[in-house]
């Protein structure tokens, strides 16, 4: 190849972005870029960024004050911001921060080749715009390299739900959801290359709605379309709202044999004090009932959620609220956080709950669910469930892939390979995983 330029991107935040960095790979690949892991051989590092709580963000400043000394050394080097600190504060960056010479917001990934040759020829290159053309179209013509078992595949993006923290609706834009017929290619060519399992990707999945051949196609009338796709093994999806939680969803897990029994359904708070200061628009009571029709439809169904301790104005009493709705559901797994406001959000204005408080109570909530995800692994013991394996272990001869409910697992002297979907007997339970035989 003529002029073949090293790429390195490093990604932060949540799996939209691990999706997104390999779109934006792919993109600057036609541009003559091929991957390295060493940011020192690069001729471009891209930070994909995170902007949801404070030291998320703060990671990518600290991040980029070490790459002076690459830049100083290589003046070919081109630095980007990508993600949603860079559509957040991208102006700032570039202010405070002149190592960088592009900034790209998530809605603009499709203009990355055109902003990488401005940059290359000398000039800085920012946009952060919410344009009307569709990203995804010019995102996906992709090579045919083979690839892991497991992928995302972003079918909905953005968030008009505007929880009183959060700053997804700022830094994503819009729900917007993709069209049924490309979702489909996409998922016939990552089955093509390798994969067995796709996990759906938006940041309110259940509220897609996209255009298909019958006319608007909700969440379940997608995974049932992709339920019909042969190789495809498995489905997952996060992450879900609980008001978008539907009928036919609920359903879908009941009845759709490739639809895995996992739910990713936060919640936040058990108050509902809380949850309407933190325009959550629903109940810890409504929260509760659809976790019983969920259990209904599926009884084995693995529930994860997360959490928000110390929002603002959160009494000893709310926080109680929500131990006891973290007792009543069961988490098998679950992610929480101590309340960081965010600039241009409502609840960063408010009383805030001293730092301290807070720090007691995250201790308190993570013991409890430490607690409960344990049990409801020790629990898998003596149990035949499937398992898809990734990849090598770390002894010899060892496998490990996840298990239907997406806990990790792996298998001795193990005769199967990546991507093979095996019934494994478990056999026991440790701190992070479970060890079991081929059944
Ligand atoms: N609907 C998106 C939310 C992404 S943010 C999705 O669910 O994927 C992921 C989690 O980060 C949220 O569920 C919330 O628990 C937490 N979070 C969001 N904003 C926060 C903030 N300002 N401080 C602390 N945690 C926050
Ligand atoms: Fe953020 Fe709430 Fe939207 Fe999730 S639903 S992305 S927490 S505003
Ligand atoms: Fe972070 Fe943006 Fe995802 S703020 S969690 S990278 S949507």
């Amino acid at each position: 190849m003529a002029d073949t330029k090293k790429l390195f991107i490093k990604t932060y935040g949540c799996q939209m972005n691990v999706y997104d960095s390999e779109r934006m790979a792919e993109a600057l690949g036609g541009a003559g870029y091929v991957e390295t892991g060493r940011p020192e051989d690069a001729d471009m590092i891209l930070l994909n960024t995170c902007h949801i709580r404070e030291k998320a963000a703060e990671k990518v400043y600290s991040e980029l004050g070490r790459y002076k000394g690459l830049k100083a050394a290589n003046p070919d080097l081109r630095i980007g911001v990508a993600g949603c600190v860079a559509q957040a504060e991208g102006e700032e960056i570039m202010r405070r921060q002149p190592l960088v010479d592009l900034v790209v917001g998530p809605q603009a990934y499709h203009r990355l080749p055109e902003m990488e040759a401005r940059a290359r020829a000398g000039h800085k290159a920012l946009d952060t715009d919410f344009p009307q053309e569709d990203k995804f179209e010019h995102l996906t013509s992709r090579p045919k390299a083979a690839r892991g078992p497991t992928a995302f595949l972003t079918v909905q993006e953005g968030c008009d739900k505007f929880c009183a923290f959060c700053v997804v609706p700022y830094t994503r834009g819009a729900e917007v959801s993709r069209p049924v017929d490309r979702i489909l290619t996409e998922a016939r060519d990552l089955v093509e290359r390798g994969v067995r399992e796709i996990t759906l990707l938006g940041q309110n999945v259940n509220a897609y709605h996209g255009a298909g051949p019958g006319g608007e196609t909700s969440l379940a009338g997608l995974i049932w379309a992709l339920n019909d796709i042969d190789g495809l093994d498995r489905i997952r999806f996060t992450t879900s709202h609980p008001n978008d939680m539907s009928d036919d969803l609920i359903a879908a897990h009941g009845d759709c044999d490739k639809l895995m029994p996992y739910l990713h359904l936060p919640v936040q708070s058990g108050s509902d004090r809380i949850l309407k200061r933190m325009n959550r628009a629903h109940t810890r009571d409504s929260y509760l009932a659809l976790i019983e029709r969920l259990r209904a439809a599926r009884p084995d169904i693995l529930i994860s959620g997360d959490f928000i301790v110390g929002f603002p104005e959160e009494t000893d009493a709310d926080f109680a609220d929500t131990l006891d709705l973290i007792e009543r559901v069961g988490y098998g797994q679950a992610f929480s956080f101590k309340y960081s406001p965010r600039p241009g959000t409502p609840a960063a204005e408010r009383p805030q709950v001293a730092p301290d408080v807070a720090d007691a109570r995250l201790q308190e909530l993570q013991a409890l669910i430490t607690r409960q995800q344990r049990a409801r692994q020790d629990a898998m013991v003596g149990q035949t469930v499937g398992v898809l394996f990734e990849k090598p272990g770390r002894l010899p001869g060892q496998m490990v892939g996840k298990s239907d409910h997406l806990h990790a697992v792996h298998v001795d002297d193990c005769a199967a390979r990546p991507g093979d979907l095996c019934r494994v007997r478990i056999v026991s339970s440790g701190p992070n995983s479970l060890a079991g035989v081929l059944a």
